[in-house]
């Protein structure tokens, strides 16, 4: 590293700031670390998530903002936000071991009927579920970037036939890939369990509706880990109703917690968590910043920077 660059930390509503400055402080001890209050000085990096509008407005001298987060759709809403200001998000950061874990999880508990055995078990039934093979179960991952590829290749590892779609045309080893919206209905009619991992931007929002999961094969599956706007929840829940979908596993919502009320928590194919598939990772997530800070400080190029015309 060339300078000292100062850092300003604030996401009041996700993180406890000391074992954060803490830790960023070993990694950078030139560094003047602050937590942010409308009185701290003016610093040249701000570590964020989701901060309050006059964040900004009493930052007037930041170079780039890093999310504490993979999803930059909370930071992109605030109209605080300064338009040309560098916004650098998460590239794994230890997320994705997590993400396909919890994918793994949620696909094999589904195709092997740990779901039904559950169920079972609790009204004292033995009733083997036997294996079914798993070329009938082809998985489709909407996204195929930092979380989205490796939950691919962890599941073509295990034998499952895997679609990827993206914008762009991906090369992984055993999956086929789908790039673009015109390829989205064959994508769709060639997946039974549906995984969505992609970034919400204008165009992703409310794409699971009616119309995409009818386009699925029988029977299918659906694994929401990205964000719950991109699923249309009524459309869901009538697709479970009817039968078209088996069931669900939904680790994100509209509204977070979310409502007591909502239907959701009385649909008993619908396996729901908090938001928690894979969380933000403190020791890799400073690595990945102090690393990209000492890059910046040396004029040097860095990946992770959002496209906010595209939206991630
Ligand atoms: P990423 O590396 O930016 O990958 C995004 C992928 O989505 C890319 O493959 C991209 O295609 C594709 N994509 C974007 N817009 C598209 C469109 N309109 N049509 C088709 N494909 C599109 O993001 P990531 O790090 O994998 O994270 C994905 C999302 O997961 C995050 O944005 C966040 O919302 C969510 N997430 C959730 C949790 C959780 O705990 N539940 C944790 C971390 C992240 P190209 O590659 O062709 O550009
Ligand atoms: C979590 O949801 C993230 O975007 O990292």
């Amino acid at each position: 590293m060339t300078g000292s660059p100062s850092i300003v930390f604030c996401a009041p509503a996700a993180a406890r700031p000391e074992p954060w400055i803490g830790e960023l402080s070993s990694l950078m001890p030139d560094a003047r670390i602050e937590v942010w209050s409308e009185d701290a000085r003016a610093a040249d990096y701000a570590i964020v998530w989701t901060p309050p509008d006059a964040f900004y407005a009493s930052q007037p001298k930041l170079k780039a903002v890093f999310n504490l987060g993979a999803g930059v759709d909370g930071l992109l809403r605030s109209t605080a936000l300064p338009a040309g200001l560098p916004l650098i998000r998460l590239e794994d950061a230890g997320m994705a071991p997590l993400m396909v874990e919890y994918v793994l999880h949620a696909v094999l508990r589904h195709v092997r009927a740990f779901d039904r055995m559950e169920t079972d078990r609790r009204e004292r039934r033995w009733a083997p579920r036997w294996p079914s093979d798993r070329a009938l179960h082809p998985i489709g991952i909407m996204g195929s970037g930092a979380l989205g590829r490796p939950v691919a290749e962890a599941l073509v590892a295990h034998g499952f036939p895997v679609s990827l779609w993206s914008r762009s045309v991906k090369e992984v080893d055993g999956a086929r890939s789908y790039p673009g919206l015109e390829t989205l209905p064959a994508f769709l009619a060639a997946t039974r369990v549906l995984v969505c991992l992609l970034p919400l931007t204008a165009e992703t929002e409310d794409i699971i509706d009616r119309q995409a999961l009818d386009r699925l094969m029988p029977d299918a599956y659906v694994i929401n880990v990205a964000r719950g706007r991109h699923l249309v929840a009524d459309d869901l829940l009538d697709a479970i109703r009817d039968g078209k979908v088996a069931g669900a596993t939904l680790d994100v919502f509209r509204e977070e917690p979310l409502p007591s009320a909502h239907p959701f928590w009385d649909e008993p194919r619908i396996t729901i968590t908090p938001h928690c598939s894979a969380m933000t990772q403190r020791s890799a997530t400073l690595r990945q910043i102090a690393d990209k800070i000492a890059r910046l400080e040396r004029d040097e190029p860095v990946s992770g920077i959002v496209d906010r015309q595209r939206g991630y």
